[in-house]
């Protein structure tokens, strides 16, 4: 996004009531995380950082679909900035969401006793789409 700002000549230091909130938000996370981490057992903090990161990832996730739509509808110099900063990360952005889901998913499971699969089949599928994330999913009962 620091590229795009730099490209379409925008101040990424300005600070907008929206900035504020996802600060916040973000901020509140870490708290989260530390709290837990603070006061109990190392596994349970454990859950807690990872739906953390999947809230994190969720929002980030939406986050580009967003630029990526707006890109469509952009024209000139805002659409190539933005489909270029689309492409660059769209890959890695899926992986984020799809990994951290499969992870604190079989935290999750390993938690309330039951057979997990670690590595997540995610990770062992190397999932890069959602159709991928749904299929390693599906997948997880014939790994445990
Ligand atoms: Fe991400």
């Amino acid at each position: 996004m620091r590229g795009v700002f730099d490209k379409l000549g925008l101040d990424p230091a300005a600070e907008t009531p929206g900035r504020l909130v996802v600060r916040y938000i973000g901020e509140s996370l870490v708290f989260a995380m530390e709290m837990a981490l603070s006061s109990g057992p190392p596994e349970a903090a454990q859950l807690v950082a990872g739906e953390c990161i999947v809230s994190a990832e969720t929002k980030d996730h939406l986050n580009w679909e967003l630029i990526a739509a707006a890109a469509e509808k952009a024209t000139g110099d805002i659409a190539k900035a933005l489909k270029e900063a689309v492409e660059q990360v769209e890959e890695e952005e899926d992986e984020h969401l799809h990994h951290s889901t499969g992870w604190t998913r079989e935290l999750w499971i390993e938690s309330l006793g039951m057979p997990a699969v670690l590595l997540p089949p995610e990770e062992v599928k190397d999932v890069k789409t959602a159709i991928g994330a749904a299929r390693a999913k599906n997948a997880r009962d014939d790994m445990t």
